[in-house]
């Protein structure tokens, strides 16, 4: 079956129909070539915790995956790869990345949220996507690694153009790749030339000691950091002010009870986390996942969202509901590769979200006429009007 119609506009309708007529599904994947769905939570969770679903493309059979093709340089990241490099890798940069480097992040994270709402002015209607929810993460994640600001906009548009391809623009993909392996290339250099208080230059330090990290390695790191850091904080900023727009009272009781921000987060999380489709990967054996084999060097989507909507774990599970316990939920994924900017990712949105209810009492939406991306990528607003 072909998902893509259905599923940009009326996600949540077309997974309660798979979830229910069967645990996995043959269906046509997002770059056009046969695979495998998964859509129920305990499926979704097992899978994430199986040892025998590969993320290394090699173990791929030849011509059956045709998705993101990235240079060497910028494809050895964690998201391709297992054990024993993936364990390698996770643990040098769990130790640059640390909780301690993310709780100095929150009051500049703060002080950006801060500034950008005041560029609203007192009243008026503006693009909330466009000139607070994509502005806030790429700041942050740009002062993190230590990119310049003369060029986070580069940055962002060629990530837009990833993950959101325009159809009449065919080679504009790949241009962005050539552009950002080229600037990363020119960034890598300076830092090593000098090194600042900052997580690039930490992990070449890493690099440079003693040789644990490849070149490609570092370098494809620095990508899926600022990749992987920048546009899921995005979509989940920008669908957690939708859903709160959308449920007035609920807006209400959390503005006055701001308290109640973190476990906020996880509702957002759960209800329209940003990995709409899945995520991916390659059994290395045949697996039985819901009493259906998959054979070996198959692809199998992994579907996040779908679980996260699973009435057998989360009851009533479409209602948006601030007080219920989302915890469990599989928005930032599970297992070896539970999504290494976890805190950040929940610091930045709480703040974000925050902020917003402080400052903007009254905000509302401008059009119901409410368009998503037309990406199965990130689940994400083409744009959120609102007025204030
Ligand atoms: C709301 C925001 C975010 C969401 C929804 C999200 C989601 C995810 C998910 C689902 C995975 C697991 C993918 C898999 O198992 O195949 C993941 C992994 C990862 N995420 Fe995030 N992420 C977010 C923000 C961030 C941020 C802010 C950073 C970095 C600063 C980051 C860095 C990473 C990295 C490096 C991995 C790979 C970990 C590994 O393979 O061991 N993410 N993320």
């Amino acid at each position: 079956m072909d998902l893509a119609d259905g599923l940009i506009d009326h996600p949540y309708d077309v997974y309660a129909r798979l979830r229910d007529s069967a645990p996995v599904h043959r269906i046509t994947g997002p770059d056009g070539t046969p695979a495998w769905l998964v859509t129920r939570y305990e499926d979704v969770r097992a899978a994430l915790g199986d040892p025998r679903l590969s993320l290394d493309k090699a173990h791929a059979t030849a011509g059956t995956y045709k998705g993101f093709a990235l240079p060497p340089a910028l494809d050895a990241n964690l998201l391709n790869m297992d054990p024993p490099d993936h364990t390698r890798i996770r643990r040098l940069v769990s130790r640059a990345f640390t909780p301690r480097r993310v709780e100095h992040l929150r009051e500049p994270i703060r002080r950006t949220a801060d500034r950008l709402l005041d560029g609203f002015g007192p009243h008026g209607t503006i693009d909330l996507v466009a000139a607070y929810a994509a502005p806030l993460p790429i700041t942050v994640i740009c002062d993190l690694l230590g990119i310049p600001d003369e060029h986070r906009l580069d940055f962002r548009v060629w990530t837009d153009t990833l993950v959101a391809p325009d159809p009449a623009r065919p080679g504009a993909g790949r241009e962005a790749v050539v552009a950002m392996l080229g600037y990363l290339t020119r960034l890598l250099a300076d830092k090593r030339a000098e090194p600042a208080d900052d997580l690039l230059s930490d992990l070449i330090a890493v690099r440079d000691e003693g040789d644990r990290l490849t070149e490609d390695e570092l370098m494809s790191l620095a990508f899926l950091i600022l990749f992987a850091g920048y546009e899921n904080t995005v979509q989940l900023i920008g669908n957690a002010v939708l859903a709160l727009l959308r449920h007035p009272e609920q807006f209400a009781a959390l503005r006055k009870d701001p308290a109640r921000l973190p476990a906020a987060v996880e509702e957002f999380a759960r209800y329209e986390g940003p990995a709409l489709f899945g995520i991916r990967r390659f059994p290395t054996e045949d697996v039985t996942i819901g009493g259906v084999t998959v054979p070996a060097g198959e692809t199998v989507w992994v579907s996040l969202s779908a679980a996260n909507r699973d009435p057998a774990r989360f009851p009533d599970p479409d209602r948006l509901d601030l007080g219920r316990d989302a915890s469990g939920h599989l928005a930032l994924g599970q297992g070896i590769h539970y999504c290494l900017g976890a805190p950040l990712a929940r610091a930045e949105t709480e703040i974000a979200v925050g902020a917003v209810l402080e400052r903007f009492p009254d905000l509302a939406l401008a059009d119901e006429d409410i368009r998503w991306r037309p990406s199965l990528r990130a689940r994400g607003l083409l744009a959120l009007p609102v007025t204030y």
